[in-house]
């Protein structure tokens, strides 16, 4: 029988990760179906014991349900174990096993794709919600010069640093929570947005002089400019959305699946391409 995959969310009707899946499918000649799959709020864990009993070998997990799907997860692997959110969900036999791909598919378009090295470089990450969260691990592991955290709320950034405290020693300067306004004198050589701010149209209050020389400002989300990838640009700095890191964390989850690594520099292009 085919092996049945799917997003689930809440709304999800416009993801990209059918079209991703299905290019994945093809390039390797694997025989699977991946569909949208729309979950009430309150029936996320009906919704997966449903797709389990009618034969589902995996899903992906998006907004609202990360945290969910980790609480439900009989075991997490990897990176999930920290980030206490998922966004891959694997069935094997008596068991629901969480993963979290969405810092590996981050580092992976930074490092591979954008050739952006992290090490050594002063990084700023921008929210505290569980996108940021599900980053912060990987980011540390690639040994950067430190790993400034910045939120609108500065408690839930000080929360978040206390909370991967442990990680602090990969950056040669550690790891700090600050005010947007704080950061006045600060430069940084990577700025990621992991608000959702760009999704309202808004942007954090940046002050104008925290673009180092030869910046990369990189916003998570995919498929439009949002007004801090102009504001980057208009102070010299490259900005890059959130497209690669989209289909990086879909290979990582479809390699977890399935054991291979499809490639994703044509998916990329393919969806650049459908976004112009
Ligand atoms: P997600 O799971 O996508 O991270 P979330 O947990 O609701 O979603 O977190 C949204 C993040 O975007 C938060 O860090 C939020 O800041 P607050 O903690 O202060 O709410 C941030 N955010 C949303 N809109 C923003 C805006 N207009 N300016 C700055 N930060 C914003």
């Amino acid at each position: 029988m085919t092996d049945q995959y799917a997003v689930i969310g809440n709304p999800v009707a416009h993801s990209k990760s059918p079209r991703i899946h299905a290019e994945f499918a093809r390039q390797t000649g694997h025989d699977l179906t991946y569909e949208a799959l729309p979950a009430p709020l309150d029936g996320f864990s009906d919704a997966v014991r449903a797709f389990r009993e009618r034969g589902g070998k995996g899903l992906n997990v998006t907004l609202p349900f990360k945290q969910e799907a980790w609480r439900l997860a009989d075991r997490r692997e990897g990176f999930a174990l920290e980030a206490g959110a998922v966004n891959t969900l694997k069935f094997e036999a008596g068991a629901l096993i969480g993963y979290n791909t969405d810092g590996v598919g981050l580092v992976r378009d930074l490092r591979d794709n954008l050739r952006r090295t992290l090490r050594a470089k002063r990084v700023l990450l921008m929210g505290a919600g569980g996108a940021s969260h599900g980053v912060m691990e990987p980011l540390l592991r690639e040994q950067p010069q430190c790993l400034v955290v910045a939120n609108r709320t500065l408690e839930k950034a000080v929360e978040m640093v206390g909370h991967f405290e442990k990680f602090q020693s990969f950056a040669a300067e550690g790891i700090a929570a600050r005010a947007y306004s704080e950061l006045a004198r600060s430069r940084f050589d990577v700025l990621i947005n992991a608000t959702s701010a760009g999704l309202a149209g808004a942007m954090p209050q940046l002050p104008e002089s925290v673009f180092a020389a030869d910046a990369l400002a990189y916003d998570m989300v995919y498929g439009l400019e949002t007004p801090f990838l102009r504001y980057a640009r208009a102070h010299g700095a490259r900005s890059v959305d959130g497209t690669g890191m989209l289909v990086e964390q879909a290979a990582e989850s479809f390699f977890i699946w399935r054991g291979v690594r499809p490639q994703t520099a044509p998916v990329i292009a393919l969806l650049r391409s459908q976004n112009r």
